[in-house]
């Protein structure tokens, strides 16, 4: 049975291959993401404290940035972004946010109060901006996503953009082109991979922004990222753990013998059994585990829970904490996957040309076209970061098949990126850490807010044996959520501990912007920064 897609989206699912490009792979490793704010109309006018009609939040502006900071003969791109003056008041700082990889026209919501950036503004009179990062959305340094076109994709990249679009911004507001940090405090906001790319930015500028908020932050770059799936262990009902460490220590047994028909057996009964490859297929029973990432302390559950109901419900009967066991939840799951789960993931495609990664003629791995998260967040993958979200080494417990390690993701690298990598790469996590810090950090004003649940702990400052200690100019604060919950209002709403961690993350950025002093004229930026550019044009 396929599930009407409004239903899906109001559940907050959100599988890649949710609208069909053909060009999504839905059992490819699940990127960081952030959160939405719940849905709401956001096309009126918005109204500033003092009853002045400003323009809608969907109203897109463009910047001019550089294409190269290393070479900026090389010319200037167009980047997007959303901004409101709704709370602004004369001498309140400038909330600078980039939702990261992903396209950011959804991400208006994080112009209110609907999240951490508006309380903020609303609490120090400020003005919220989203900013599409380089190579997301219609933000793009050149018109396509080809290896030649991705080396300007780099981390310093994408910080530098953030320190040209401060120090050059004409902001479409009254005064909106003399609001430059070294007068105007400037806080700098991210979530997820912007939440590190935060940290990030503050270690390596230091004292462009006055304060930062860095939520979920995945700061440490991890090659092999088995951790991904430890909080989700650790986090959900005990029973369907076991029950599917039990299913995949089985599949491993069998897929890792020589009994060719044991194996044809368990593929067929997950409707497999025409996926040529059999890391694709035990990669594809990733995708159930990746439905953690999405839940919300707000929202009931979503497809994760439907998948532990399906294994561990039997005749209206819940499973005791141990589980039913491999006898019945190998069926369950196989029925659950084959009845509900696969036309989620797949529609209708035939299965091998939805969750096989070996035949380097599909348009996954051969469409260079723009505004595709994937691939752009592949890139950094590969290249920088790794987080390969794999299986638990030997001698771990393990809700992910031990067929499904770092090379099977490698692999995957060289497929998109022939013309970068003629064998499998290396990521240059240690670079990227020794470069900006990773766990190591230690900036004034910023602050962490992690959540135990949250899939991406393990590589935040909140990772266990991280021994960075909470400071006052550099707080670490861990709640009881999910992925980002703290960035939205409503995850506070419904949770004190999330409502504690979001409370001292404004009690701090009141401190900080209480004590930022403007930077003495004698050290502000020369002829450069005075440059001014043409007042930001809505596209309309
Ligand atoms: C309202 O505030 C805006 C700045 O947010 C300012 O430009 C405008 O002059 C103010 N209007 C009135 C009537 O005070
Ligand atoms: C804003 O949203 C409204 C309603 O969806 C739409 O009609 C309008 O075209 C949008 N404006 C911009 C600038 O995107
Ligand atoms: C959030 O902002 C809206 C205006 O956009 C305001 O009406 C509302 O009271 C604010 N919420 C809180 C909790 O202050
Ligand atoms: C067992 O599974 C049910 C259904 O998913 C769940 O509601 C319950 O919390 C689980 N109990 C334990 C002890 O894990
Ligand atoms: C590989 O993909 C191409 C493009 O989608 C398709 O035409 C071809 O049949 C596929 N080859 C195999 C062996 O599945
Ligand atoms: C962090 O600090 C520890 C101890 O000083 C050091 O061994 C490690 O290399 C540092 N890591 C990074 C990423 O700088």
């Amino acid at each position: 049975m396929r599930l009407p897609l409004i239903a899906l989206i109001a559940s907050g699912f959100s599988l890649v291959n949710a609208f069909s490009s053909g060009r999504s792979k839905p059992s490819f490793a699940r990127k960081p993401k952030i959160p939405l704010p719940p849905a709401v109309a956001r096309s009126g006018p918005v109204v500033s404290r003092n009853g002045t009609v400003l323009p809608p939040l969907n109203q897109t502006f463009t910047f001019q940035q550089l294409k190269d900071h290393t070479n900026p003969s090389l010319g200037t791109f167009t980047q997007r972004f959303w901004t409101t003056s709704e709370f602004y008041e004369e001498g309140g700082p400038i909330i600078l946010f980039t939702p990261g990889e992903t396209n950011a026209e959804e991400f208006t919501g994080y112009l209110t109060n609907e999240t951490i950036n508006g309380q903020i503004a609303q609490q120090e009179n400020g003005a919220t901006i989203v900013l599409e990062h380089r190579f997301y959305g219609l933000s793009n340094p050149l018109p396509d996503l080809s290896v030649e076109s991705l080396r300007l994709h780099t981390i310093q990249q994408a910080i530098d953009d953030l320190e040209y679009f401060a120090n050059n911004v004409v902001l479409p507001m009254p005064n909106g082109g003399k609001l430059k940090p070294d007068t105007t405090p400037w806080i700098l906001i991210g979530g997820s991979y912007s939440g590190a790319l935060t940290s990030w930015t503050l270690v390596n500028k230091p004292g462009l922004f006055a304060a930062g908020y860095a939520s979920s932050a995945v700061v440490e770059a991890i090659l092999t990222f088995w951790e991904y799936f430890e909080p989700e262990r650790l986090f959900m009902p005990a029973n369907c753990s076991a029950d599917v460490e039990a299913v995949i220590a089985h599949i491993d047994e069998v897929f890792m013998g020589s009994d060719e028909k044991a194996i044809q057996e368990i593929k067929t009964a997950f409707g497999m059994g025409d996926v040529t490859h059999l890391d694709d297929v035990a990669s594809a029973l990733q995708s159930n585990l990746f439905d953690w990432q999405s839940l919300l302390l707000s929202s009931d559950g979503g497809l994760f829970f439907d998948f532990c109901d399906a294994l561990e419900v039997k005749d209206g009967v819940n499973a005791p904490a141990q589980g039913w066991g491999l006898a019945h939840a190998l069926p369950a799951w196989e029925s659950f996957w084959t009845t509900t789960y696969f036309a989620l993931l797949c529609g209708d495609d035939d299965a091998n040309d939805c969750l096989g990664t070996h035949n380097e003629s599909q348009s996954f791995w051969t469409d260079t076209s723009i505004d595709n998260s994937d691939r752009s967040w592949f890139w950094t993958v590969c290249n920088f970061v790794g987080y390969l979200q794999v299986a638990a080494p030997v001698g771990k417990p393990t809700l992910v098949s031990r067929v499904v390690q770092d090379a099977y993701e490698l692999r995957q690298c060289e497929m998109m990126f022939e013309a970068a990598f003629s064998s499998p790469p290396t990521p240059a996590t240690a670079e990227i850490d020794r470069l900006y810090a990773g766990w190591n950090v230690t900036v004034d004003n910023l602050f962490f807010a992690n959540g135990q649940r949250d899939p991406w702990r393990y590589s935040t400052v909140s990772a266990p044996g991280v021994e960075l200690v909470s400071t006052q100019s550099q707080p670490i604060e861990v709640g009881p959520g999910f992925h980002c919950s703290d960035l939205l209002t409503i995850e506070g709403t419904v949770n004190d501990g999330v409502l504690a961690v979001q409370t001292e993350g404004l009690a701090a950025m009141k401190r900080w912007i209480a004590a930022w002093k403007p930077k003495p004229a004698a050290v502000r930026r020369g002829a450069d920064g005075d440059a001014v550019q043409r007042l930001a044009t809505p596209i309309l």
